[in-house]
């Protein structure tokens, strides 16, 4: 039997956000030394930043034909997305497509944030890993992407779960939800700490939270008169935040391994 494991991330082309990845990549194949590990991109146009760099990618559904004809007889695929929204039902799609196509047998991990149990565990983590410069009473923003989807109100019960472990601690998001606005009455010191949760550093990082343009939350935090501390930080540098995906990967593979005994 053959077995693949197909990592999915959304595309990013920068060289650091490429070396997380990388090493995230070190950490599967150490837990699976028999598994061949593979990455897919979700985002076309990351794809095309990655071929202007000279890196060959694939989409989800061209690496999965590729490993039907490899001869792959299984396949986990984990996307290190941190909710469950578009992205992921589009992943969803993608392989419920390919499966109807052949008999490899592909189950999907979770994102990020899928129940309570990962909710109250990413909060510990995420309070866990704050900078040690941080003083206990200034405010920390983590910026999520947010959507209209029903599943972006796990960002929501992130903030409260956060917020129950340190009431300076905040969680919001650049679409719906908890946004800049309904936070700006909650922050309460001058110098505020601003950390992505995106899985990598990519553009919403360096433009939308950190970027100079008068609509990015820095900036619209300075013009209330904050300081602000920015840290480029994704959450899958953090090895406990890893952590939580390489337990949905973990929980997926046995899955399939009850699906292929019958
Ligand atoms: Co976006």
């Amino acid at each position: 039997m053959k077995h693949a494991i197909l990592l999915v991330a959304y595309g990013v082309a920068n060289h650091s956000g490429r070396s997380v990845l990388a090493v995230f990549c070190a950490r599967v194949r150490d837990l699976f030394p028999t598994c061949s590990v593979r990455w897919a991109y979700t985002s076309s146009l990351g794809r095309k930043r990655l071929a202007q760099a000279g890196i060959k990618s694939d989409s989800v559904a061209k690496a999965l034909l590729r490993m039907r004809y490899e001869g792959f007889h299984t396949v986990i695929v984990q996307p290190l997305q941190t909710i469950a929204g578009r992205e992921h039902n589009d992943l969803l799609a993608t392989v419920a497509d390919i499966c109807a196509q052949t008999p490899m047998q592909v189950v999907v991990g979770s994102p990020l944030l899928t129940d309570q149990e990962d909710i109250d565990r990413v909060a510990t983590c995420l309070v866990a890993s704050l900078p040690r410069e941080r003083e206990p009473y200034e405010d920390v923003i983590f910026m999520g992407h947010g959507s209209k989807h029903p599943e972006a109100v796990r960002y929501q019960e992130l903030d409260w779960a956060v917020q129950l472990r340190d009431k300076h601690v905040h969680v919001g998001t650049m679409e719906g939800g908890v946004t800049l606005e309904v936070l700006v009455p909650r922050l309460s010191s001058r110098r505020i700490w601003l950390l992505p949760l995106f899985s990598t550093v990519g553009r919403h990082t360096l433009q939308d939270m950190a970027g100079d343009a008068p609509t990015s939350w820095r900036s619209r935090l300075e013009a209330l008169g904050h300081l602000c501390q920015v840290v480029l930080q994704g959450t899958i540098e953090d090895t406990s935040l890893a952590q939580v995906w390489l337990d949905h990967l973990v929980r997926a593979k046995r899955m399939i391994n009850e699906v292929v005994r019958i």
